[in-house]
């Protein structure tokens, strides 16, 4: 750790990692960008950058006039261009004759397949369009979705963009409450949903559900049924339809509706790990520009040959991105899975890439940690050799899990993408290029060319080494354009802590060599002795010891030290937990980065409470940790998870 600080930063930073990775010579010989030329283009003049871009990546029905209208918070890119996304994502690829051209590799968890090319993706998108017509959306309607991850949510979705009409995807392993939640702010005129889905080998009953929330929300007209797991379920006269019956007698033939630059493409909520859910607005042509271009050059996309799988949801930003509008524009083919990574065995994901040669992966650090918690043999047992380039989003990815990814994932030789950006940003903002950046393992290197991030002080200054504020500088393409019904709020969250920048809520540190460290949400931060410490890399100095799996880190109050790093831990398989263990784990961390940071409790559990993203929930566990009953715990995925931590923190023994 650095001695006494100086000055006082906004965060300190301990710099644990100094391995570095250039691109892999067969990655590079045959990569798309190689050397900085695009970050040279979009440096000197960055709104033709993207303008570039929008039209080399996009068909347009009408060029824009003005590429970019900028009037603090609010961006218009591409202002009077008119395109439809659901055009560029699907018709022109099979205008271009790519119409046999494999979309969608789809697999249910119970093993049944379908595979979806761009000509059966136009037949799909067109009916069920024509469906929705019938049922009176128009342009500018909202139309929520509930559906599993089956073929007819990127249906659905594109049919809504077909249409004009704003689509609100809501994750499935959502609630009742939060489904009307959401379909009340958007005062949403159909629901989409579905009998059930597959998950673990069981139903998750989507229309029960479903039918709870219907009950409060006056908006909603119509809802339409995807039969997927045959459960019975009741339907509601005048209501509920089948969408098989709904789409046999629809025809295959529906024209696109033009749609302005920044009409708006969807809603998604945010949930946070806190507050009252944001309805996050993103529009069509910044927004798709962009998709596609992070797709196509952070992943190093050959869209002819590669397989590419993106193992999110598609009810959270990922799936939105990067598994409908960016591949699809790009005319990509992906694998598209329903179910969990363990059902019926371990190896399920390997067993996945081996069969349809998967050669781009795109996941998150929750997902390796649990990998890594089960042990390389299942990956050893499978043929991986398929894979070129490895990615990573959701969380920072601690060095370790980083190095475990390439290493028993990617061979020891495949570019690990760490790909930094939000719901709020509608794409990629801070990644490495795989043939053109040398990577260090747990850094998500540089901005992308044509974005502008830096790094601030407490007063706003910014700061070219060391740790502070994620900033962004210069409006982007596919920005949000605000929170739905709430313009307040956008400016309060946004655009009112540093003056002239958008704040990420995110803290992050530059190092030596000018790369961007991710830190977490700022307020994760803990001031141990006035030092102010990120959870990030506590977490990531306790991932280094063998035995731990994963950690979370939280600041509980402590009136000698302001407050106390409680660590919670969860071990690899063969590892026992003992007070031994607790110890020689504080040790560990103080070693590796210092004495401030030496946790004071170690609390060893199975599990770390996860939203359903996959995020980890330190307010939760700070309830845990200082005593107090729980906050709302609606976002957690498995609420059990909770009271056996609280158990195990009450045997604890701390450091005295
Ligand atoms: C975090 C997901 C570190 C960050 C696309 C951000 C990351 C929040 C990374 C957004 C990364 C995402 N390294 N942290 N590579 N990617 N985050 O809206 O805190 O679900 O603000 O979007 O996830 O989460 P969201």
């Amino acid at each position: 750790m650095s001695p006494e600080p100086s000055h006082n930063p906004a965060i300190e930073v301990y710099g644990l990692e100094d391995r570095t990775f250039p691109p892999p010579v067969e990655v590079a010989c045959d990569a798309l960008v190689t050397g900085n030329e695009l970050h040279e283009e979009a440096e000197t003049d960055y709104e033709g950058f993207w303008a570039r871009q929008a039209g080399d990546l996009l068909t347009w029905h009408r060029e824009w006039d003005t590429i970019l209208e900028w009037d603090l918070p609010y961006a218009r890119w591409f202002v009077g261009g008119r395109l439809n996304a659901a055009e560029n994502c699907v018709d022109r690829h099979v205008a271009a004759g790519q119409g046999d051209k494999v979309a969608f590799h789809w697999e249910g968890e119970p093993g049944d397949t379908r595979t979806l090319t761009y000509a059966d993706l136009q037949i799909e998108v067109c009916r069920f369009a024509n469906v929705l017509k019938g049922l009176g959306v128009t342009k500018g309607d909202r139309v929520a979705i509930y559906l599993p991850m089956i073929p007819e949510l990127p249906v659905a979705m594109l049919a809504c963009a077909r249409l004009g009409a704003p689509h609100s995807v809501v994750f499935g392993g959502f609630s009742s409450e939060s489904l009307a939640g959401r379909i009340d702010d958007a005062e949403a005129k159909v629901l989409v949903t579905a009998d059930g889905g597959w998950r673990r080998g069981k139903a998750v009953p989507l229309k029960d559900n479903a039918d709870v929330a219907l009950a409060t929300t006056p908006s909603i007209e119509h809802v339409v049924v995807v039969r997927r797991t045959g459960e019975d379920v009741a339907m509601t006269e005048g209501r509920d339809q089948w969408y098989h019956d709904l789409v046999e007698g629809a025809s295959a033939d529906c024209p696109a509706e033009p749609m302005d630059a920044e009409d708006l493409l969807y809603l998604l909520y945010t949930s946070g790990t806190t507050a009252r859910p944001k309805g996050i607005m993103h529009t069509t042509g910044g927004y798709l520009t962009q998709v596609a271009f992070t797709h196509k050059y952070v992943f190093d996309l050959h869209a002819h040959t590669d397989v590419y799988w993106c193992a999110a949801d598609i009810g959270w930003v990922t799936g939105h991105s990067y598994i409908v509008y960016g591949p699809l524009v790009n005319g990509a083919t992906s694998v598209m899975y329903e179910g969990s990574p363990d059902h019926p065995g371990r190896d399920r994901w390997w067993d996945i890439i081996e069969r349809y040669k998967v050669s781009i992966l795109y996941t998150a650090p929750t997902a390796v940690r649990t990998f890594m918690k089960w042990g390389t043999a299942e990956p050893a047992a499978h043929d991986l050799s398929s894979l070129r380039v490895l990615g990573s989003v959701g969380e920072p990815i601690n060095p370790e899990a980083w190095m475990w990814y390439r290493q028993h994932i990617g061979g020891g030789t495949c570019p690990v993408v760490d790909t930094w950006w939000q719901t709020e940003t509608g794409a990629i903002m801070i990644s490495p290029l795989p043939g053109a950046t040398t990577t260090k393992p747990g850094s998500a290197t540089f901005p992308l060319p044509g974005v502008a991030a830096e790094v601030v002080d407490d007063a706003g200054q910014t700061v070219t080494q060391g740790g502070g504020y994620l900033t962004l500088t210069r409006p982007w393409p596919s920005m949000l354009r605000g929170i739905y019904g709430d313009p307040e709020r956008y400016q309060e969250t946004y655009w009112s802590r540093f003056e002239g920048r958008y704040f990420a809520g995110d803290g992050a540190r530059i190092d030596d060599d000018g790369y961007f460290w991710l830190l977490g949400r700022v307020d994760d931060v803990m001031n141990v002795s006035g030092h102010r410490v990120s959870t990030a890399e506590v977490e990531s100095a306790l991932v280094d010891h063998p035995g731990v799996a994963e950690s979370a880190v939280v600041g509980a109050k402590d009136e000698v030290t302001g407050q106390a790093i409680v660590a919670f831990v969860t071990l690899k398989g063969e590892q026992e937990a003992s007070d031994g263990l607790g110890q020689e784990l504080r040790r560990h961390v103080a070693t590796k980065i210092g004495p401030t940071a030496r946790p004071k409790t170690v609390i060893f559990t199975d599990d770390l409470p996860k939203t359903r993203s996959g995020k980890i929930m330190r307010r939760l566990l700070r309830d845990v940790a200082e005593g107090r009953d729980l906050g709302d715990t609606t976002t957690l995925a498995d609420p059990a998870v909770v009271e056996e931590i609280r158990r195990r923190a009450t045997e604890a023994p701390s450091e005295d």
